[in-house]
């Protein structure tokens, strides 16, 4: 079985899928027309991506294609109508990546509420101002709002727990068994955004979640309130927050992830929300972590291994 993998994935996955019998070609910097042209060349079968977007236009010329697998949970960057249209069904990986974007947001929340970023850049301009830095208000005590209690909302909420801060999530779905392990009170979005001093966003990408967090809803946050996102980049209207965080009716964020953000083989991003004081950015990275990455390619080569051996399409999403 040919399988294309057209993004940076584990090594040990591709000697796995080897194994397995699938004849495996590996190009992590495929994208575009390129990307079209090699699911033609190669008449692949299987298609393995993580942030390299998959179109309409790739599934025409793929007669062969039979499942493309997002190796991650997010499945946004794929035409996942288009491809069920063409008969190619959509397989994700959740759930094995939701500790290690945990752990980012957890981080996230700490170096906002110390400015470690501003901190070590004064350090490194050698700058000494331990009266400016010395104003942090702390995580205990202070209020934890979750939108989106999923996999990885529920990881981070369990997390928070341990620096004992107040819990609350706004979410479509009521979960009994959660609120009860971790203490942890459903209140309607509004009251989320009014009452939390940490806001964070475990919601999918999209049209339904597009600009979820507008002018609106940040004029609804406190002005000391720090925003997290390591979910989607649409989710917030950045020129909004830019701006809110620069006229300081909202404390600060810290976002992993852009309206426009570059695709995995790009070297340039220039996004004027990363110059504003006060909001910190990393480059999508919630997912990488060695950990993470391992666990991803298991899941993937065990999709694979199912269609092979079965024609099954396990965690099939379209
Ligand atoms: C996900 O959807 O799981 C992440 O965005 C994965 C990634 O960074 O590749």
């Amino acid at each position: 079985m040919k399988v294309l993998i057209a993004d940076k994935f584990e090594q040990s996955g591709v000697a796995r899928l080897r194994e397995l019998g699938a004849d495996v070609t590996v190009d992590p910097d495929l994208k575009d027309d390129a990307l079209r042209d090699a699911m033609a060349r190669t008449g692949c079968k299987v298609l393995i991506v993580r942030s390299t977007r998959v179109t309409e236009a790739m599934f025409a010329g793929a007669p062969e294609l039979a499942m493309v697998i997002r190796a991650g949970s997010g499945f946004d960057t794929i035409d996942t109508a288009a491809a069920a249209a063409k008969g190619v069904r959509v397989c994700n990986c959740p759930g094995m990546n939701s500790v290690a974007v945990a752990e980012l947001t957890l981080g996230m929340m700490i170096a906002l509420d110390r400015r470690i970023v501003d901190q070590s850049v004064d350090l490194r301009r050698g700058v000494w101002n331990k009266k400016e830095y010395g104003k942090a208000r702390g995580l205990k005590g202070r209020t934890l709002g979750v939108v989106g209690l999923g996999r990885i909302g529920y990881a981070v909420a369990k997390r928070a727990a341990a620096f004992d801060m107040k819990l609350i999530y706004a979410d479509e779905f009521a979960m009994p068994e959660r609120e009860k392990e971790l203490g942890i009170a459903k209140v309607s979005f509004g009251e989320l955004l009014k009452e939390a001093d940490f806001i964070t966003l475990h919601v999918p990408g999209g049209a339904g979640t597009k600009h979820l967090i507008g002018q609106d809803e940040l004029a609804s946050m406190k002005s000391t309130a720090f925003l997290i996102n390591c979910s989607r980049g649409g989710i917030i209207d950045q020129s909004a927050l830019a701006d809110a965080v620069k006229a300081g009716t909202v404390g600060g964020a810290a976002l992993d992830v852009f309206e426009n953000e570059p695709g995995a083989a790009d070297k340039e991003f220039s996004d004027p929300v990363v110059q504003v004081d006060h909001i910190y950015g990393t480059h999508h990275v919630g997912a990488s972590t060695d950990q993470a990455q391992s666990a991803v390619a298991d899941e993937a080569v065990r999709i694979v291994s199912g269609f092979m051996k079965s024609g099954e399409f396990l965690n099939c999403v379209n």
